[in-house]
């Protein structure tokens, strides 16, 4: 479909979307355009309303507006509504239409990039704001055994585990119970800590060789939690520039109907990795 196209957030200049979208874009013979609208949370609606008015077709949204955006669409696709918040919209005849790439992002990029088995998975989740959210649903989907949400403010960890309902597989514990949880076969960074200046101090008994780490950051932001990880031995931790780049295709694929090859991009973008330094 063509169309215009967009990442809408605050900060957005630093986006790597744009490149990823343009090489898919070639890649499929079709000419995307897909710019970047850098708006304050109280500018949200109205810049959404304008790039629609202006022929939008398409939006994908990051920090901060990933709950704003949920809150504006005529419907919602089911994992969205599982994940409580929106990353990528779809302009349709009765307004925007609301779904959330990420969780099936990650997932894609563990089991098919890296030919990691998540089955049966005891996981350890740590932050329980919009990039969790984003990446429960898809988690439990893959067949982990139990997801243990651990965030420092212990109400939205409660929320989180509300959300999705599943009290028999999801558990929330408070961020001190950290030393006395023992050890998972996957942990996954979803704080913002490694954007902020407050280090995340991990104990060292949640990981051993065999554990998994991921970070849904990638560059700078993920260097401080795959740095611990690395100390803890373990074999394979990962950051999220695979992510970043299968979510980009998921939405690629809602917006024009076709399956972008996701290798050479993301080779292109790990070729120049240390260079990168957000998330988004
Ligand atoms: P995002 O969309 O990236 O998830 P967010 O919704 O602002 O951004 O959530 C940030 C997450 O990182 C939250 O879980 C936050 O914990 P709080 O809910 O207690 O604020 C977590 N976080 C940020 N800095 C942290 C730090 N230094 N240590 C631990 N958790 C941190």
């Amino acid at each position: 479909m063509s169309g215009r196209y967009a990442l809408v957030g605050q900060p957005v200049a630093h986006s790597l979307s744009p490149r990823i979208h343009a090489a898919f874009g070639a890649q499929c013979s079709i000419a995307v355009e897909y710019g970047l609208i850098d708006v304050a949370p109280h500018g949200f609606d109205a810049a959404v309303a304008a790039f629609a008015k202006a022929g939008g077709a398409g939006l994908n949204v990051t920090l901060p507006h990933k709950e704003a955006a949920r809150a504006l669409c005529a419907t919602l696709s089911e994992r969205a509504r599982r994940c409580g918040a929106v990353n990528t919209l779809i302009r349709g005849s009765n307004g925007w239409h609301g779904d959330n790439t990420d969780g099936a992002g990650l997932v894609h990029d563990l089991t098919e990039r890296h030919r990691l088995d998540l089955r049966a998975r005891k996981v350890l989740l740590l932050g329980a704001g919009g990039a969790a959210h984003g990446v429960a649903p898809a988690l439990l989907d893959a067949g982990i055994e139990s997801l243990w949400i651990v965030n420092r403010s212990p109400d939205r960890a409660d929320a989180l585990s509300d959300r999705l309902g599943e009290p028999g597989r999801v558990h929330t514990r408070y961020w001190d119970d950290l030393p006395n949880l023992g050890v998972f076969d996957m942990i996954v960074n979803a704080t913002s800590a490694g954007r902020s200046a407050s280090a995340m101090a991990l104990p060292s008994s949640l990981a051993t060789e065999r554990t998994l780490a991921v970070d849904l950051s990638y560059g700078e932001a993920a260097i401080a939690f795959l740095s611990w990880a690395r100390s803890q031995d373990c074999e394979t931790a990962l950051d999220g520039l695979g992510m970043l780049v299968e979510q980009a295709a998921e939405a690629f694929r809602l917006w024009h109907g076709q399956t972008p090859d996701t290798d050479p991009i993301y080779s292109e973008l790990r070729a120049g990795a240390v260079a990168l330094h957000t998330a988004e």
